[in-house]
């Protein structure tokens, strides 16, 4: 109900503010006797964290792991993973005078509207840094299904675009890419939890993602029949598809091609160009947000995709394990 957790059987919770002392995650549901180091967890969240590149923030952010549970002797043991990186770095002061205002695009005025009160120092739970639990979860997840390779990458913008942007002091949106191989036929359960309503989900409770598509997407309400259909081959004895319209994906289950979707980013809302708000009291008020922020989400935001659709994989494959049992 309160919507932390994420999985049905691999199942994660993520808890912890941006500027609180801490942030990390729960994984309840991984199989016992899988090996994993905390410098394996480590790799994945480095390619998480800002600072890496001038075109992102220039917030230092060590975001060093500690495993706290659920591992003995380097191997899992099959009771609740606890994950967690301690909060350094922090600049509360940035959001000290802008404490009663909404600023536009943020989350600032929904978690007041829904809760009557609000972390407001860096967004608290609404924080990007939320995101570090499900690319911690992701290490695990990954080792789980090693064949399956998952592939995320800006297609839009230009990393020249961005760095205009940058120095106009304004942010903009961007579309990443992600491929899926070697993803089993069958995986995805039909009606309500198909694999890409399920993967829909995942995307879309990234922060600051506005659209998912998968396969030709949108571009499909704009083809025919004929062109969009994919035809079936048999190919060495294995049944493929001639084009690959569909994503990857069939009646909410996987066909074995590639799973291919995209995810569309809105630019970074805080900008330090002067916009007008109201305060918590109702009043016309005019906001310019400090601070150091990506000039584009999506740039950074390729490692979360990623983890999202790991965390789907390999909870709809242990799903599938579970389907196909027999007593
Ligand atoms: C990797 C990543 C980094 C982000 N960094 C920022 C940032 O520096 N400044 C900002 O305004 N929003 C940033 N966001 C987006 C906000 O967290 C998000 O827009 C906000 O919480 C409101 O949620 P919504 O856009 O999903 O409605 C980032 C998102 C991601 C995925």
């Amino acid at each position: 109900m309160s919507g932390n957790s994420f999985g049905k059987i691999f199942k994660i919770t993520t808890w912890g503010e941006s500027h609180g002392s801490a942030i990390g995650v729960v994984i309840d549901g991984c199989p016992a006797g899988l090996q994993i180091t905390e410098k394996e967890i480590q790799k994945e969240l480095d390619r998480r964290k800002p600072g890496q590149s001038k075109l992102t923030t220039e917030r230092k952010e060590a975001d060093k792991v500690e495993i706290l549970s659920g591992v003995f002797e380097g191997k899992t043991t099959g009771t609740p993973i606890s994950l967690i990186v301690r909060n350094k770095n922090q600049r509360s002061k940035d959001y000290e005078k802008i404490k009663n205002l909404y600023r536009p695009g943020h989350a600032d005025f929904t978690y007041e509207a829904k809760y009557g009160l609000r972390d407001y120092r860096g967004g608290g739970r609404a924080s990007a840094r939320e995101t570090i639990g499900r690319v911690a979860a992701c290490s695990i997840a990954k080792k789980l299904i090693p064949k399956v390779k998952i592939t995320a990458k800006l297609i839009e913008p230009s990393l020249k675009e961005i760095e205009a942007i940058k120095k106009q002091n304004d942010s903009i949106g961007g579309i990443i890419e992600c491929t899926i191989k070697n993803a089993p036929a069958g995986l995805g359960s039909p009606v309500f939890d198909k694999l890409d309503a399920r993967l829909a989900q995942a995307m879309l409770s990234i922060p600051g993602v506005k659209g998912f598509e998968v396969g030709s997407g949108f571009k499909s309400a704009h083809m025919m029949g004929s062109v969009n259909n994919d035809e079936f081959i048999s190919k060495k004895g294995k049944i493929v598809t001639v084009t690959n319209n569909a994503g990857g994906i069939l009646g909410g289950i996987s066909n074995g091609m590639d799973i291919v979707f995209r995810v569309a980013f809105k630019p970074t809302s805080s900008i330090t160009k002067k916009q007008n708000t109201v305060d918590s009291k109702g009043k016309n008020k005019t906001i310019e947000v400090k601070g150091r922020h990506d000039p584009c989400i999506a740039l950074r935001a390729v490692p979360i995709v990623e983890a999202m659709a790991a965390l789907v994989l390999v909870d709809e494959y242990l799903i599938q394990k579970v389907l196909s049992c027999k007593s």
